[in-house]
Order: structure tokens, then sequence, then C-alpha cells
């Protein structure tokens, strides 16, 4: 079976994961690109084939695609995917799922009547020590969950997103809207929520503007750092750093102290997981590293998302998982702005 893909967004996360990705597919033919930035289109246009559309509307309403992948920036996924999903198409829509959760839920909407599925790209899910991690936390060895950490952090989307400049869009306020939390912190969100198996009902924070300035030389006025307090449903209590500033070596880990023993994930640059038990018994897992701004290796995210469409089946990050972790970091954003604890409702 063959699906055809269209690619909407053509910078950094298509160019060095979605085009490379699909073109490895076997069940995948590449029907074609739209940027509003035509040279970025055809750049991808050129290595992979496909065509060049001149509107993303044109590239939606092309009867001969089954799916699109939506890596437009934040601020256009509420339009761009849904108008994907009315039009019966498969849609695999980068993360934040939306820069509100007003606007998800246009998204979700659209959703419920497509003939299309919905993914969202929280790839964190897919990395093979953090689906051994769930899967080690899920056999017991461990005993239950007490507490956690976890930190994204690395030098800042100014050296990763196609525009290598103190104007990219993920400095302005209107377009990337939550900054780091909604880059960096929205993927360990999701990573909580799968691997713990748990939610996140409560959360206290500080998010700040410290380090990154734009072209007129003003710190920008989305956070660039965040640390977070979280307490879950089952009664466990947690922290979370996010950060546009780790000026060294990017920081990807998450530690999970349970009641027989420890896991550090990414934690170690020869063991993705150190299993720790009292102590007594250490367990280290070499398995793959994890895909970073310096290394690209396939995701598995691409993958996942034409399985889901071939065999008509859920995708492992739905639209809903989407939109709760867009809650949770709109939630800390509240907390961090009002120096108060914030409840996520659960609905
Ligand atoms: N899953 C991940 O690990 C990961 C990593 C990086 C970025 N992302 C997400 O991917 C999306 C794109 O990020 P990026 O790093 O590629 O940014 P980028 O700035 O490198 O590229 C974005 C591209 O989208 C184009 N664009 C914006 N709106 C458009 C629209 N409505 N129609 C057509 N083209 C449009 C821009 O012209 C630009 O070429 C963002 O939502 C970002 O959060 C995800």
């Amino acid at each position: 079976m063959i699906i055809r893909v269209g690619i909407i967004g053509c910078g950094s996360i298509a160019k060095f994961r979605h085009a490379p990705e699909y073109h490895e597919n076997p069940n995948v033919e590449i029907a074609g690109f739209f940027d509003y930035n035509r040279e970025r289109a055809e750049a991808l246009a050129e290595i992979y084939g496909g065509k060049v559309y001149s509107d993303y509307l044109e590239l939606i309403e092309d009867e001969t695609i089954d799916a699109i992948s939506d890596c437009s920036t934040n601020e256009t996924h509420h339009i761009v995917t849904s108008a994907a999903l009315k039009n019966n198409k498969s849609v695999l829509c980068e993360k934040p799922i939306a820069i509100t959760v007003e606007k998800a839920e246009i998204i979700l909407e659209a959703e419920k009547t497509s003939k299309g599925i919905l993914m969202i790209g929280h790839n964190q899910r897919l990395t093979s020590a953090h689906k051994q991690a769930k899967a080690i936390l899920q056999s017991g060895e461990l005993g239950k969950i007490i507490t956690f950490s976890t930190t994204f952090g690395h030098k800042g989307p100014e050296y990763w997103g196609a525009d290598k400049s103190k104007d990219t869009w993920f400095f302005n306020k209107s377009r990337s809207v939550l900054g780091v939390a909604a880059d960096l912190g929205i993927h360990k969100v999701d990573l909580l929520r799968f691997l713990l198996e748990d939610e996140i009902i409560e959360v206290s924070a500080m998010a700040e503007s410290l380090n990154k300035r734009d072209s007129n030389d003003a710190l920008i006025d989305v956070p660039d750092n965040m640390v977070c307090l979280f307490k879950t449903q089952k009664g466990n209590i947690g922290t979370a750093t996010f950060s546009w500033s780790f000026y060294g070596d990017e920081d990807n880990s998450t530690k999970i102290y349970c009641e027989k023993g420890t896991m550090m994930i990414y934690d170690d640059p020869d063991y993705q997981i150190i299993i720790n038990k009292m102590g007594q018994e250490r367990i280290c897992y070499q398995l793959e590293e994890i895909q970073s701004n310096d290394n690209q290796t396939s995701t598995g995210i691409i993958n996942e998302f034409i399985d889901a469409i071939i065999h008509n089946r859920q995708p492992i990050v739905t639209g809903e998982d989407g939109r709760m972790a867009l809650k949770i970091i709109e939630a800390s954003i509240l907390a961090a702005e009002t120096k108060k604890t914030v409840k996520v409702v659960l609905s």
C-alpha cells in the first residue's frame, strides 16, 4: 500500500526529519511540498521529488494526497491541520498541537468528522530508551514511582531553525507564544504522561527571559528558561527544567525514583538507561542515543504515522495527548505569571 504525502512548512524539522524519514519508508511516495518561502519547498522537491505547490489549500485539496505533515510554525497549526482533516487527509501535526488549548480544540473538532487520522509529533515517546524505560516501570521491578525530575535544554532555536538569527519566529511572542515551554517543555510533559501513566494535576512554576536577546538587543518577551513543580493524580511530585541557554552539551535527561531503586534516562554518555537497585545492583542499558539537534537519526515518528494509517488504528500520540500536554504547559505559564499554584482540570 502506498500513502501519498505532502509536507507543509519546509524548514528544519521537515528537512532533517519528516522528508528523509518519509523517503526511507517503503509505503510512502512524497507528493510534494508547500512553504511560503518557495525556495525551501523547491530545495526539498529537488532532493526527494514531488511537486512544489503554490498554496497550502492547493496541496490539501489535491485528491491524490492521502496524508500531510504539518511542519508549519506553531501559530498556524490549527489552521493548516484542521483544514487538512476537513479534507479527509491524515495529519501528522508537529508539536505543540496549537498555541492555545482553545485553538487545539478547533483541531479536535475537525478530527471528529474526518476520515483521516491525527497524530502529534511528540517523538520522545518513540526513542528506544523511553520505550525501554516504560517497559521497566510497567514490569514493577522498581516498585511504585515516588518522585521524578526531567530536563530538556540546548543552546537555543536560533541554532536550529531555518532562520538562524535573532529574528527567529521562536523568539516572537505572537508566533511562538509560549517560548521554551511549548518548544522543549511540552516534549517532557508528554513524556511524563507516557512514562508515569499518570496525569499532572497541579503545577507551580517560574518562567523568565534570562538570556536571549532579539535584534534590538532587548530580552525576548517569551520565556527562555522555566522550572516547574508538578503534582500527579497518583499523588507523586516532581520537577521539570526547560532551557534555551545550555551552551554546552544538550541535556535531555529524565530521572525516576521508585520504591526499590532509581532509573536514570539519557543521563550518561555511554548508557542510555542506568538502573540502580538500593545501591546494590546496577544495570546499564546500551541503546540508541537520543536524537539531538546535532544527531539526526530516525525518530520513528513517520513510520508510526504511516503504520497507523495503513492499519487504520490510533497512533501512539493522539490529538487528545497533544491537547493535554498543551493544557499542562498553559497551566504552568499561568502559574509562573500569577505566582500561584494552578490546578489542571482533567477534561
Ligand atoms: N518534534 C520535534 O522534535 C520538533 C523539533 C523542532 C521543531 N518542531 C516543530 O516543528 C514546527 C516547525 O519548526 P521548524 O524548527 O521546522 O521551524 P523553521 O523555522 O525551521 O521552519 C518553519 C517553516 O515553516 C514555514 N511556514 C510557516 N507557516 C507556514 C504555513 N502556514 N504554510 C507553509 N509554510 C509555513 C516557514 O516559512 C518555515 O520555512 C514547529 O511547530 C516546531 O515546534 C518539532
